[in-house]
């Protein structure tokens, strides 16, 4: 038997339900995995609140954990029982003491990575590989705006592309939070809600605009990350944590000539190959401190639910984990 957090219906952080679950033996190209550190992401928000309806109801929500070997099916080649290993997945489940999930979601994590980094942070520095490498050319010539800069993604990707020289403006939902950004490369931080924020993006850029503005914030950022934009600008939209973005006029881009993308870090990982290369160029950033991360706020699986209150309270992102 396992424990699990199930979704019955979707609403608010109430719906998340803890409950006992039946584990099965792993299917033949499965792995059975037991899950030590359980990552929280916005995403598994949008699974609950019904934004997003791709999880089939009732059902267990989560995308990625750290965890230990348990079992192995049969036609399972190159891993261990007792292995440390981590996954994301789209098919969810990772809220459970128990997962059954394909070998070719799963990593073997290096040493020098504790099981609680990894299931805060892998998705999040996944991601930030997919906007640096796979989108468009993030390089030194370039100055960028990232807006929730000091969020878990935010301030990953901020200390990736400054380690590569770019100038990085970022943008902070509040003046306490423009400290943090400090110490994430930012050489400029503004509040995304003031008033004179294009101006301000003007002053700090001779004029021109940024090259690229990478923005999670959706809704609330999303005309001030197009104005904010350079002619030829490059805006990628990767999240929506206000909101989802209104439908645009091909004419608005037209007028500085924009490029616009949405990426989602799954279609981004094609074959195991390329999973594994991300993963690899993910783990090489952690041990040569391009990315650091250091806080970490742990809540019992059955309370989710306390997690998920705090995440959509602005805080915590890319600290909080659940330990079944
Ligand atoms: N496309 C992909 O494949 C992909 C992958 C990973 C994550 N994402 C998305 O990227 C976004 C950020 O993820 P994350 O892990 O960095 O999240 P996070 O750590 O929770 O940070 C989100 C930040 O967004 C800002 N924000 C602005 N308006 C908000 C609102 N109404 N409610 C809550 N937060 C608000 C807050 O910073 P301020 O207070 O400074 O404004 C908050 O700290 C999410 O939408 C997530 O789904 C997408």
């Amino acid at each position: 038997m396992s424990k699990a957090i199930v979704i019955n219906s979707y609403g608010s952080s109430e719906v998340l339900s803890y409950q006992e679950k039946v584990i099965n033996e792993p299917a033949a190209n499965q792995i059975q995995i037991r899950n030590t550190a359980i990552g929280v992401n916005y995403h598994d928000v949008y699974v609950r609140s019904g934004l997003y309806k791709t999880l089939p109801l009732p059902g267990v929500p989560g995308c990625e954990a750290s965890g230990i070997v348990e079992k192995i099916g049969d036609h399972v080649q190159g891993f261990k029982v007792g292995e440390r290993v981590t996954y994301c997945t789209r098919e969810y489940g990772a809220y459970a003491t128990h997962i059954n999930i394909s070998h070719d979601k799963v990593i073997k994590i290096p040493n020098f990575l504790s099981d609680e980094l990894v299931a805060t942070n892998f998705l999040r520095a996944m991601t930030v590989e997919m906007l640096i490498n796979r989108i468009t050319s993030v390089d030194s010539s370039k100055k960028i705006l990232v807006t929730a800069a000091s969020g878990g993604v935010g301030r990953l990707l901020c200390q990736w592309a400054s380690s590569l020289g770019v100038k990085v403006i970022g943008s902070v939902g509040s003046q306490e939070k423009i400290q943090e950004t400090k110490m994430i490369g930012c050489f400029e931080t503004l509040v995304s809600s003031d008033e004179g924020f294009s101006k301000k993006i003007l002053e700090v850029t001779e004029g021109k605009g940024v090259d690229i503005v990478f923005d999670s914030v959706g809704n609330d950022t999303f005309e001030t990350s197009l104005a904010s934009l350079a002619p030829c600008g490059y805006l990628i939209n990767f999240g929506q944590s206000s909101g989802p973005v209104k439908p645009l006029l091909m004419t608005t881009l037209a007028e500085k000539s924009l490029s616009i993308s949405r990426p989602i870090l799954f279609h981004y990982f094609g074959t195991r190959e390329n999973y594994e290369k991300m993963a690899s160029s993910v783990f090489k950033a952690f041990e040569d401190d391009i990315i650091k991360v250091s806080n970490f706020l742990p809540f019992d699986l059955k309370d989710a639910s306390g997690a998920h209150d705090t995440l959509e309270s602005r805080k915590g992102g890319g600290s909080l984990y659940l330990i079944p």
